[in-house]
């Protein structure tokens, strides 16, 4: 078990390590969340809830595994990844043994709706829906029956200028939560705790990207689940 604190600089230059997905496809939605982001994500799961250290921990949606490998990284107990894509998992093999955390990482190459058990954290983020509408509606109701607490990745509504210039300064706020998310975890058992927006900058790699970076804002969305 990780005993020392890690600084958010050297876990995100740590999870830069982790490669990417080799031939992603855009009806899967497959980019790698960035280091920065996935820093920020594991840090406020880690220190600010304490939901990662000597944890069960499910990465619903892992692709390549920088969420579970970070999770692992940071000293949960067990962490379990699992993707409906062949080529990712395969992938994430190769990075957990790079980083000699393969013992404490199982790999499932499966769609979410064969995951089943209970886990005290789930990290994801899923597919936002911009090729399938609702793509991230799945994640979220198996996450709030399989998971004690859930940290979701969501794109945000938000898309204000102001806003933006607010969080390259800022880098993580507060927010209030979408009406739709709030609705759905409510329906589902589920209570929101916080809500955190960020920038998150992914390079150009679509053909529905139109720029070469795209940079836009998401939000993280802290769970209890009810029905666990
Ligand atoms: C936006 S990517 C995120 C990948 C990784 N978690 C990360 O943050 O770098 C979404 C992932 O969800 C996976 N996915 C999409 N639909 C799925 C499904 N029905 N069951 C399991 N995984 C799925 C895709 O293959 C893709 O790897």
């Amino acid at each position: 078990m990780q005993r020392r604190i890690i600084r958010k600089l050297e876990l995100e230059t740590f999870l830069s390590k982790v490669k990417a997905h080799p031939s992603p496809k855009p009806s899967l939605e497959q980019y790698t969340i960035p280091s920065d982001v996935a820093a920020t994500i594991l840090h406020i799961a880690a220190y600010t809830y304490d939901d990662l250290i000597g944890k069960t921990v499910l990465d619903l949606g892992c692709g390549t595994g920088r969420l579970a490998i970070g999770a692992a990284y940071l000293g949960a107990q067990h962490v379990v990844g699992v993707d409906i894509d062949k080529k990712a998992i395969k992938t994430a093999i190769k990075n957990s043994s790079m980083f000699n955390l393969k013992e404490k990482i199982e790999w499932a190459t499966a769609d979410l709706d064969a995951v089943h058990g209970k886990f005290d954290t789930v990290l994801q983020n899923p597919p936002f829906g911009v090729q399938k509408r609702g793509a991230d509606r799945k994640f979220l109701i198996k996450a709030l029956q399989v998971g004690k607490k859930i940290y979701s990745l969501h794109k945000s509504l938000h898309k204000e200028k102001s806003f933006m210039e607010k969080l390259k300064k800022v880098k993580v706020m507060p927010v209030s939560p979408s009406p739709f998310i709030r609705r759905l975890t409510k329906e589902n058992g589920g209570e929101i705790k916080a809500t955190y927006a960020m920038l998150m900058k992914i390079p150009h790699m679509f053909p529905f990207h139109t720029k070469e970076k795209h940079e836009f804002i998401v939000e993280l969305y802290v769970i209890n689940s009810e029905s666990y």
